[in-house]
């Protein structure tokens, strides 16, 4: 083997290593004007929701339920073994609505509880439902003391074409009290422009 292949070969190997971490790396802070700023989020018991309106106030962006047509039951035990069917199926449930003008949205938050260590199944139905391709995904997830788990990771997979801001993970009985985490977290993945008037 002579100079020029090992360097080749260091060259290679670096290149494959920047790639490996690019996919992984988040996007950094993201800018946009709030009128690009769209918050879809799936709550059962409304923690998820409750900071899906935090992020909604402090962006000035859209608020976008994601509904299943059919609703999760009430009942905690029948819901959970409801979820252990179907979160290691990948199941995705119909959906009741669509987002409106997806076309106009650059950054989408997307948030979900935690369930069985992933995202809700209704949250998989809308990542498979619109077109996230060149739009910066920033997942957030409240849970039950499991984190983060594997729901930035597979939201990761189920929409390959979208750039990824830094997911953010808060403690669901904690989320009421939980203002100053979740807008550390907020200044850490975007920054709103004014709109012109
Ligand atoms: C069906 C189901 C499965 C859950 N699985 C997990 C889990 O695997 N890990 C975890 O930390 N919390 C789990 N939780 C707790 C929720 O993630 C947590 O309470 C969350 O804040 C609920 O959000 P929501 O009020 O928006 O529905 C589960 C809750 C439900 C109802």
């Amino acid at each position: 083997m002579n100079g020029k292949t090992v360097v080749c070969m260091m060259a290679g190997a670096l290149i494959s290593l920047s790639g490996a971490f690019a996919a992984e790396r988040p996007a950094g802070r993201a800018e946009a004007k709030s009128g690009e700023i769209l918050i879809a989020y799936y709550s059962w018991s409304g923690n998820t929701r409750f900071a899906a309106e935090q992020i909604q106030k402090a962006t000035g962006g859209t608020l976008f339920e994601i509904k299943p047509v059919k609703a999760y039951p009430k009942d905690y035990k029948a819901c959970v073994d409801q979820a252990r069917k179907e979160c290691p199926a990948g199941f995705r449930p119909e959906l009741a609505s669509k987002v409106a003008d997806m076309a106009k949205y650059r950054i989408v938050f997307v948030g979900t509880p935690n369930w069985c260590g992933t995202m809700a199944p209704p949250v998989r139905s809308f990542l498979a439902s619109c077109d996230l391709s060149g739009k910066t995904v920033i997942p957030f997830v409240t849970h039950g003391r499991g984190g983060m788990a594997n729901c930035e990771k597979d939201m990761r997979k189920a929409c390959p074409k979208a750039k990824f801001g830094k997911g953010g993970a808060f403690a669901g009985a904690g989320i009421r009290k939980a203002g100053g985490a979740l807008k550390n977290w907020l200044d850490e993945v975007i920054a709103v422009r004014k709109q012109p008037k």
